[in-house]
């Protein structure tokens, strides 16, 4: 596989070889790493990660994945640059172009980091923005496939804000992969058509569905993944009482997953890309309960939300090293 040079601004960057590809590396890199085996695939690679909003995982799976192959990362918040008060996107991107070999963005517009790829001259990665979520969702495939072995055929069932970054992005990547997958989301939140066409396109060609579903009940019928995120994303401005309301009967309980009927024969995990709102982990879930989630499924043995997160290391990884290290992989 040779991605040199590419960027990721959303899964349609990638062929299906492409994003499966990454994923097998990701598989061999997180072998060599529990071998304790530290690696020079990056060695000399300075990578900028410029964030506008807040992360744990992406910004600190970034850190290590680059470390462990001999290079570096420098996190820059973007409060302290000049970017969107005295520089523009095109000429903050110039000046990391000359100084950096590759850049993770998080933030806010898709065209931030769509303008970054255009003048920036390296490699960019989307580490998140209002619409998608892609370097997640790699992390959630490889979580899948080692729990429940091939892609080809199994099914996720996404409930919650069923337009946010993280369900987007879920919808291109299960299309990629061959995985069936239901967006269980009250038609107030659904996923706009001209994505559900594209993904749709994709699906298509890998013998898979992508479908809507504002029952979760039957949405979650034959889950191999009960997938979830929180109900208000970062920068969103809307009434926290009403998303409440109309989100609650997608809250991931024990209840929803037995309407799996996987749940006996051990075929189904619990995904969710993290922070979450569970049963008292929080001071909003103090004075709430549980929101998308209930204790009872989050510390579940099916629950896979900690795996998850390491595998964002490899994944992040298998990025970086396709697309910048000197050698083809
Ligand atoms: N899942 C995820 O992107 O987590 P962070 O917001 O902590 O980076
Ligand atoms: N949809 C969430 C994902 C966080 C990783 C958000 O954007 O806040």
């Amino acid at each position: 596989m040779n991605l040199k040079g590419r960027s990721l601004t959303t899964l349609l960057d990638l062929s299906d070889e492409e994003l499966l590809g990454l994923l097998n590396l990701a598989d061999e890199l997180k072998i060599k790493k529990r071998a304790g085996v530290r690696g020079e695939l990056l060695a000399g690679k300075l990578i900028a990660l410029l964030f506008e909003k807040s992360s744990t995982r992406t910004r600190c799976a970034a850190i290590a994945a680059a470390v462990d192959e001999g290079g570096s990362a420098e996190y820059l918040d973007v409060e302290k640059t000049h970017l969107g008060k005295k520089e523009s996107v095109a000429d903050t991107a110039r000046v990391l172009g000359r100084m950096f070999d590759g850049i993770l963005f998080r933030g806010y517009k898709q065209m931030t980091v769509e303008t970054l790829v255009k003048y920036a001259g390296i490699p960019v990665w989307n580490g998140l923005t209002d619409d998608h979520h892609p370097t997640q969702i790699l992390a959630d495939l490889m979580t899948l496939r080692e729990s429940m072995g091939d892609l080809a055929g199994l099914k996720i069932a996404y409930l919650g804000d069923g337009r946010n970054n993280v369900a987007s992005s879920l919808m291109l990547g299960c299309a990629h992969a061959g995985v069936n997958f239901v967006n269980c989301t009250p038609p107030e939140l659904a996923p706009t058509p001209e994505l559900i066409k594209t993904a749709t396109a994709i699906a298509s060609r890998n013998n898979c569905t992508v479908s809507v579903d504002a029952d979760p009940e039957s949405g979650v019928q034959g889950a191999n993944a009960v997938y979830t995120d929180v109900w208000i994303s970062m920068g969103e401005k809307t009434s926290v009482g009403a998303r409440v309301e109309l989100l609650r009967p997608y809250q991931v309980n024990m209840e929803l997953m037995r309407a799996t009927g996987n749940l006996e024969t051990e075929r189904v995990i619990l995904l969710h890309c993290l922070p979450a709102f569970h049963d008292h982990n929080t001071e909003v879930t103090d004075i709430c309960g549980a929101l998308e989630v209930t204790d009872e499924v989050f510390e579940s043995p099916f629950s896979k939300v900690f795996d998850q997160a390491e595998n964002r290391v490899h994944t992040t990884k298998a990025l970086m090293v396709a697309t910048m290290a000197d050698v083809d992989h």
